[in-house]
């Protein structure tokens, strides 16, 4: 039998995480699990693309200074494909708090503090479809 069409998610690589030196230390980790790039870029953010990104969080009292950690440095955005590939990265990168991660995740490995978490991957398949639209408008 085939396998299913693979899915894709988008991954960044925060802010944090690009000061740090850790885009080696993810990009090794979802290659070793097994997912593939599909994309990858430096960038900056825009406040506009940056209050889209995370539109959800808008009412919420961490949503100004989320947006201004996101927008204050390049991150790394990256689409990656494979089977279960959002489900896939959400178990490499560990629960949201990193105190709280699992260690052996990327966030339980790395990080201490909520907002800076190093990593964001989308939550379903449909939050992909939004994101790596907004990200990578070319890639459909
Ligand atoms: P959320 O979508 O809940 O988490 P995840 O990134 O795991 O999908 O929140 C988006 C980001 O907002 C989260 O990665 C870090 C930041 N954040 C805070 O700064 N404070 C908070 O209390 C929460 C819940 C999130
Ligand atoms: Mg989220």
């Amino acid at each position: 039998m085939s396998e299913a069409t693979p899915a894709r998610t988008l991954v960044l690589v925060k802010p944090d995480g690009v000061a740090r030196g850790l885009v080696g230390e993810v990009i090794s980790r979802l290659e070793a699990k097994g997912l593939r790039l599909v994309a990858a870029e430096l960038r900056t953010l825009t406040r506009d693309v940056a209050e889209e990104h995370y539109g959800e969080h808008r009412e919420k009292p961490f949503f100004g200074p989320l947006v201004e950690f996101i927008t204050g440095g390049p991150l790394l955005a990256l689409v990656v494909e494979g089977p279960r590939a959002v489900e896939a990265f959400r178990a490499l990168a560990g629960a949201t708090d990193p105190v709280k991660a699992a260690p052996g995740t990327i966030r339980g490995d790395f990080g201490l503090e909520v907002q800076n978490n190093i990593v964001h991957g989308s939550d379903s398949d449909e939050s992909a479809a939004r994101e790596i639209a907004l990200f990578f408008p070319k890639l459909g």
